[in-house]
């Protein structure tokens, strides 16, 4: 069994571009076309999901695809490619089951549900089973943790599962089902779904617009209205010159909530910014973890780094 997170991108292999058609080429054009003149290249996530839509995966031949039509490094497409989860290296199962092991879902349960599907399948966290109709990742927080523990399948959510619910939904991919997800749309291939992802319409898509939220999703927001709360402004100040605003400081600044009839105006906490300092100017300080990095020397705009060359 392959992972197909930690398995090697071959840049020797040469990949060919010439595997993918017309119309794949004609989805491509659309997908660049969406941005300014110039940064075709901000289409590479899209590009990549669309060749996942066709080959299930990232290939040499995907990412020479990539490379070539946005004129880009083939290291370059793949520094993207192993950087994000949702790039898959190696064969992608019918369906994709990632069960959140997260805190919340953890203490939940995620853990030995996904112990209990690793178990079920035969196979372990990455990896596919051999007839192809399932793999199984560990997933960091799927941002739903409201209905604690989930999974998704092709990254529809299946939420408050257990043990046997979980071990239900996989028993019906293995049969050739398709369970309905608890929430969203009924559940489409892998490849369609990577479809949809990349930004084209698939006929094939169900309910593309089926509600995504439950009661639990906008329970803050009703309360807050019904407290009146109001969110900050993110206005940024940045003719102001920097400096530090301890986060303590920031937190007692907020006042206890008062009667409705006594409420006074909310302070707002004084906002900060950095900025780089440009050659010559005096060092500004920052906060402990957003000072900008230097660009590296391997930066495309520098012409004395040989390593951008174009087919690298
Ligand atoms: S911790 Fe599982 S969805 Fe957030």
């Amino acid at each position: 069994m392959t992972n197909f997170r930690t398995s090697v991108i071959n840049l020797d292999r040469p990949g060919d571009p010439s595997v993918f058609g017309e119309q794949t080429r004609a989805a491509a054009a659309e997908l660049i076309s969406r941005y300014p003149a110039g940064q075709g290249r901000s289409a590479l996530l899209p590009l990549l999901h669309l060749v996942q839509s066709e080959q299930g995966y990232v290939t040499p031949d995907g990412i020479a695809f990539c490379a070539d039509l946005l004129d880009l490094t083939k290291a370059q497409v793949a520094a993207v490619v192993t950087f994000y989860t949702m790039y898959k290296r190696t064969p992608t199962g019918e369906y994709l089951v990632s069960v959140c092991t997260n805190t919340l879902c953890g203490m939940l349960g995620g853990d030995e549900i996904f112990a209990a599907l690793k178990e079920q399948l035969g196979v372990g966290n990455n990896q596919t089973t051999p007839d192809g109709m399932v793999t199984i990742e560990h997933a960091e927080c799927l941002a739903a943790c409201d209905y604690a523990p989930v999974l998704t399948v092709n990254y529809e959510f299946f939420d408050n599962q257990t043990i046997g619910s979980a071990r239900n939904i996989v028993s019906q991919l293995q049969s050739g089902e398709r369970p309905m997800p608890t929430r969203g749309a009924p559940l489409c291939s892998f490849k369609q779904m990577e479809r949809q992802i990349a930004g084209l319409w698939d006929e094939q898509a169900l309910a593309p617009d089926a509600n995504s939220s439950g009661v639990p999703t906008e329970a803050g927001v009703k309360l807050a209205i019904e407290r009146g709360d109001t969110a900050p402004s993110y206005s940024i100040d940045t003719s102001a010159p920097a400096e530090r605003t301890p986060a303590a400081e920031t937190v007692k600044a907020a006042p206890a909530r008062p009667a409705e009839d006594e409420k006074p105006a909310r302070p707002r906490p004084k906002r900060t910014t950095t900025r780089r300092p440009s050659k010559g100017q005096a060092e500004q300080p920052t906060s402990e973890h957003d000072a900008p990095l230097e660009t590296a020397e391997s930066d495309p705009a520098n012409p004395a780094d040989p390593g951008t060359e174009k087919g690298d």
